[in-house]
């Protein structure tokens, strides 16, 4: 287990490139993995998350090849074949939940699994739905956790009005609909990256007035480029470590700032945050841009509804953000933190309380009031990379600084983090 110790240093200046959004690398080596013919994908995050689907991909029948230019998919024909092994999504969400919906759709055996921490998650959100769409889909505890196995192929087209506003969910459901149709409608929009890049590759794909979200069976899945842009929830840690280490101006080249992600941005922006958005050219479904964050006070603000839904993996950085503010901060409607890679509420709670902060815990959120981190903290960030992240960062600003245990997890999504902490401080 790595631990991190990590003391206030002075300023953070310079640029940086932050690593290829994840959510966009699973979705371009599946979707490409789906289609007609190779695609080449630019920018990939290489971590253990998308390498797990990567790994994933590649048992499927696909083949992925590495050059200079970054990967091209080569897609088998006639479609994925069944697995000889048992799947390891490791530590990916993402990566066992949309690997579920695609597999769904094909007739062969996948069994699906992961780390402790995977197999603690939440899995009949799409193992109910599946089923209804004629899937036979299993877990342990009748399909809450994984293991999953799932026997694929003949599935019909059904609607399905979600619970939970869930990327994962619908994703997974649109890739099992890609042969028969399929109908999603979400409480509130989560990131939509799957729609656009669906629609990219000519899928007809299209929201009604009543927010349904329809997919019709493409007649064919035309391979897509990807060029994946750098990821606005790796460069939250940096937009937020510019806003409350003294003296710090950051800038970061090429983030995606679709407008379902950048919750973060908006939010720091109600602290009062000194924040640039320069748009640039990019091509592709996603709009990007350059981002510059200076250091100025912040002021409390609320975080809730579809705000804290267009920044839920950011809000433990936001809490250290709302710690070094003046005045109070609302974190309310982010229940679902509590079912990510760790009850991600539980453990900023206690961090930022080892810290010297006043937190109050509440089942969907806290409250906690600023005027800064007192003494230095001991937070545990095994198997939640962002967790990790998020208390380096505090560690910067706590007069002790702050002692991250199990911060080896940060390799899920951005193994170049301490690097990139360095190369900023100079
Ligand atoms: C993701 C969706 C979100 C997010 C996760 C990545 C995705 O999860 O928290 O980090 O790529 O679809 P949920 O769909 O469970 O909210």
């Amino acid at each position: 287990m790595t631990t991190w110790e990590i003391v206030p240093q002075g300023p953070l200046r310079g640029e940086l490139r932050v690593p290829g959004d994840k959510s966009i690398s699973h979705r371009s080596l599946i979707l490409d993995a789906l289609a007609e013919g190779p695609a080449r994908v630019r920018g990939l995050l290489h971590s253990d998350d998308v390498h797990a689907t990567l790994g994933a991909v590649r048992a499927l029948g696909v083949e992925v090849v590495e050059d200079d230019d970054g990967l091209i998919v080569r897609p088998p024909e006639g479609g994925l074949t069944e697995p000889a092994d048992v799947v390891d999504c490791g530590n990916s969400g993402t990566s066992i939940r949309l690997l579920t919906g695609a597999c769904a759709a094909w007739p062969f055996l996948t069994v699906l699994t992961g780390d402790a921490s995977l197999r603690r998650r939440p899995m009949r959100r799409i193992v109910q739905p599946l089923r209804a769409m004629g899937a036979t889909v299993d877990g342990r505890k009748d399909g809450e956790l994984p293991p999953l196995v799932v026997r694929g192929g003949g599935l019909h087209m059904t609607q399905h009005a979600l619970k939970v506003a869930s990327a994962q969910v619908k994703s997974s459901l649109f890739l099992a609909g890609l042969r028969s149709g399929v109908m999603v409608k979400e409480p509130r929009q989560s990131r939509d990256h799957t729609e656009r890049m669906l629609a990219a590759m000519g899928a007809p794909i299209r929201r009604t007035e009543e927010d349904w979200l329809v997919l019709m069976p493409p007649e064919r899945l035309h391979a897509v480029d990807v060029d994946v842009p750098g990821d606005v929830s790796a460069a939250a840690f940096w937009l937020v470590a510019a806003c409350v280490v003294p003296g710090s101006e950051i800038f970061l080249r090429r983030v995606g700032v679709n407008p379902t992600r950048t919750g973060v941005i908006d939010a720091l922006e109600a602290m009062g945050a000194d924040i640039q958005v320069y748009p640039v050219e990019h091509g592709g479904p996603e709009p990007v841009a350059d981002l510059l964050a200076r250091h100025g006070p912040l002021v409390g603000t609320r975080i809730d509804g579809e705000l804290a839904l267009r920044c839920l993996d950011e809000l433990p950085v936001l809490a250290v953000a709302a710690a070094c503010a003046q005045g109070r901060t609302v974190i309310a409607d982010a229940a679902e933190l509590r079912v990510k890679e760790s009850d991600r509420i539980a453990r900023v709670v206690a961090g930022l309380r080892a810290m010297g902060v006043q937190v109050e815990e509440y089942p969907d959120g806290m409250v906690i009031e600023g005027g800064g981190p007192k003494g230095g903290g001991c937070v545990d960030a095994s198997h939640d990379h962002r967790i990790a992240m998020a208390f380096a960062v505090a560690g910067l600003v706590a007069p002790e600084g702050a002692v991250v245990e199990g911060a080896d997890s940060v390799t899920s999504s951005y193994p170049q983090f301490r690097h990139h902490l360095e190369h900023l401080l100079g």
